[in-house]
């Protein structure tokens, strides 16, 4: 997998990038990562990349030429159109199987942008996907261009040690990871529960998936309505959901006995 950045800011990614498993992946040569300054596409003696909006509006843009010469080296040079990345919170929300989809492309480029946006002519030009990662507004692209890059990364072959891989991870077939422990088997008086010390591989297994249902029926009820369930399973989330529903039920009655309570007491007095 090869990468490619455009960005104002080349050393945030090569920083960010360098570093971990990323790192120890650009090191072995199962990625490549090329942080490319926009800046140095700039075609006036100042290497000005922004100009005022038309129309007026507060903020500077950057501007369609320099952006464009940047996309164009990385063309010339891989020999082809690759997939262009333009990081924006008005793109589609960035998930796994996204994640999963890019990482079989041989290119990827990355276009980050700064100030109040890009020039709306080079994005209808270059860009092939806008992705935002979340309802919420970075000053820059970079981070997210970063987090996508890791988790794109975590699919490409060899780069993470246990090749089991992330798929086995939070988020494989739309459940949670099931919660696990380490050494030693009693830490703050919580103890590792049982059926981990037991040796039974099965009986694990069990108790794993269990609660990978369990904490996405709590956590990310959402996801769970994707899932792969048996019916058995679904069964089982059905007794949870109705067993909450009693709960809550049974809470609310206490609550309006209370008031009622108070109500009389307060009538009486
Ligand atoms: N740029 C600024 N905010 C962003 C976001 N949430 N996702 C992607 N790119 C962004």
């Amino acid at each position: 997998m090869n990468f490619h950045v455009l960005t104002l800011f080349p050393e945030m990614i090569e920083n960010g990038m360098n570093t971990s498993i990323t790192g120890r992946a650009i090191g072995s040569g199962l990625l490549t990562l090329e942080a490319i300054n926009i800046r140095d596409f700039a075609y006036n003696k100042h290497n000005k990349v922004d100009d005022y909006t038309y129309g007026g509006g507060a903020g500077m843009l950057m501007q369609a030429e320099p952006v464009y010469l940047a996309y164009e080296s990385v063309e010339k040079r891989i020999g082809y159109r690759p997939r262009v990345v333009y990081l924006t919170p008005q793109g589609q929300v960035f998930h796994q199987s996204m994640a999963r989809e890019l990482a079989r492309e041989q290119d990827l480029v990355f276009l980050c942008g700064h100030y109040e946006g890009i020039d709306e002519r080079v994005l209808e030009e270059i860009v092939t996907d806008y992705v935002s990662i979340g309802d919420y507004v970075l000053t820059g692209g970079e981070l997210p261009a970063m987090v996508m890059m890791d988790s794109i990364s975590r699919m490409v072959p060899g780069v993470l040690n246990n090749q089991a891989s992330g798929e086995t991870e939070s988020f494989a077939g739309n459940l949670l990871e099931y919660p696990q422990y380490s050494r030693p088997e009693i830490w703050h008086g919580k103890k590792v529960p049982d059926v981990l010390l037991s040796g039974h591989h099965g009986n694990v297994e069990k108790w794993r998936r269990e609660q990978s249902i369990c904490r996405t029926f709590l956590r990310r009820p959402d996801l769970l309505k994707k899932a792969d369930l048996t019916n058995q399973e679904w069964n089982m989330v059905r007794q949870w959901k109705k067993q909450s529903k009693e709960r809550l039920k049974a809470q609310l009655s206490e609550q309006q006995e209370a008031m009622q309570k108070e109500r009389e007491t307060d009538e009486n007095s």
